[in-house]
């Protein structure tokens, strides 16, 4: 014993141990910092990515004297919208992902031009009801308490169940009318996500989201999301996936060169380009469903880099969800796009991703940056063109305008119309 505690000391280590023993301090800094450091490590390697971009984040270029929300005000509200179709299609669409309410939780949410409370009962089940208590006004959302599968009202006690908003209680009186009811929403809860069904005619649910059965049984798992909050009408952005011609002059650019149009486009970066071979086409037995064919590419200096292939098969499902199944060098996942709108103009954009296990959560967070930086590139356009209703389209621009035909079996007689805007500023 004595003899190895001799070796150490003259050992390397056995002035170094000293010195730490003397600098008690000065230990304990290095192992923070390298706690720290490791703990980064640990975040950037294994942890989901998770990014939200608020409006006036992306797209809007500052003049140096106001805040770039000012700017993104004046412009939504000085901007000619053009002859738009109407501004809530109907469909399901993405509410909340699965994990952001737990069992009692209640939020309010404000989408599709209605105010709503989301819960979640005592069974498990998610619910969607209206959000003012039809008592007198108040919100259920907010302060709103879960008992059992209902909704009790934080104002007077009305408790309203999930099921089907009937009213089954009210603390101090006998009678319940028969009345007393709020308004349930068809909501359905698959693939770690809440899903509502908008119907301007009041019309049952006719079709379903996609069952994702990699994501059901774990064979995928979450990686990460990006939200977007985007300026534009949201039949602008399903458009973007038969909009083939696009593809090689706005995305081709590489990621590294950013979502700011005015330098995405500089010289500096002709040194690699992203390829794209794309084809769209409605599906003719699921009337609701377009497919999207996406091969991709990386080449530096006009070679093409295997390893950066990406084949993609996306299914837009009704006029707000999108499954974008992929397959890489590394495994193969999902991206589950959605798009819902939180007032006419006002679109919530979001990107989940779900992977194998194969896929390093690094590969699969940059894949995911890399779809929100494409992205991003698309929101600078969005948020601040008009919608054309008759474009001026060559015959390589064709899908478009398929699409379009595609899109409108998703507008019907009572879909909620905007009114005319005014054209300017001026009082
Ligand atoms: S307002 Fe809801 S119970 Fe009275
Ligand atoms: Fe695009």
């Amino acid at each position: 014993m004595l003899l190895k505690l001799h070796d150490f000391s003259h050992s390397v280590w056995g002035p170094l141990f000293a010195t730490m023993v003397q600098n008690f301090w000065l230990t304990c800094v290095c192992f923070l910092l390298f706690a720290y450091f490791m703990l980064k490590l640990g975040k950037l390697f294994f942890t989901p990515l998770e990014m939200e971009r608020k409006l006036h984040e992306i797209g809007y270029l500052s003049d140096g004297r106001r805040s770039l929300k000012d700017i993104a005000n004046e412009i939504q509200k000085r901007r000619k919208c053009g002859d738009i179709p109407p501004v809530y299609p109907n469909g399901w669409f993405h509410v909340l992902a699965s994990r952001e309410l737990a069992v009692g939780d209640v939020k309010y949410i404000s989408v599709l031009g209605e105010q709503l409370a989301v819960f979640r009962g005592t069974n498990g089940v998610a619910y969607i009801v209206n959000a003012y208590c039809p008592h007198l006004g108040a919100n259920l959302g907010i302060g709103g308490q879960v008992v059992g599968n209902c909704i009790q009202c934080p104002f007077h006690g009305w408790v309203y169940r999930g099921e089907d908003g009937k009213c089954v209680k009210i603390p101090y009186s006998e009678k319940i009318p028969d009345f007393a009811q709020t308004k349930a929403w068809p909501c359905i809860e698959k693939n770690s996500t809440i899903y509502i069904w908008y119907h301007a005619e009041g019309i049952e649910p006719t079709w379903t989201p996609d069952d994702i059965e990699e994501i059901e049984n774990g064979t995928w798992t979450y990686r990460g999301y990006t939200q977007h909050t985007i300026n534009a009408h949201i039949e602008e952005i399903p458009e973007n996936g038969s909009d083939i011609s696009h593809l090689d002059h706005l995305h081709s650019s590489p990621i590294i060169s950013g979502s700011d149009l005015r330098y995405s486009f500089s010289n500096w970066w002709q040194f690699a380009k992203h390829n794209w071979f794309a084809k769209w086409n409605p599906l003719d037995d699921e009337k609701h469903v377009g497919c999207l064919k996406l091969s991709h590419t990386i080449s530096v200096l006009g070679y093409v880099i295997p390893f950066t292939a990406l084949h993609m098969t996306a299914r837009q499902t009704g006029p707000g969800l999108v499954f974008m199944k992929w397959s890489c060098v590394f495994g193969d996942g999902i991206f589950l796009h959605s798009v819902t709108p939180k007032e006419p103009l006002l679109q919530c954009m979001r990107h989940s991703l779900y992977a194998s296990w194969t896929v390093p959560t690094i590969v699969a967070k940059i894949l995911l940056y890399g779809e929100a930086m494409q992205v991003e590139r698309d929101i600078m356009i969005w948020n601040h063109k008009t919608f054309v209703s008759k474009p001026l389209l060559v015959k390589e621009d064709r899908l478009i305008n398929k699409h379009r035909r595609w899109y409108s079996q998703f507008f019907s007689e009572n879909s909620p119309r905007l009114l005319m805007k005014k054209e300017t500023l001026d009082w």
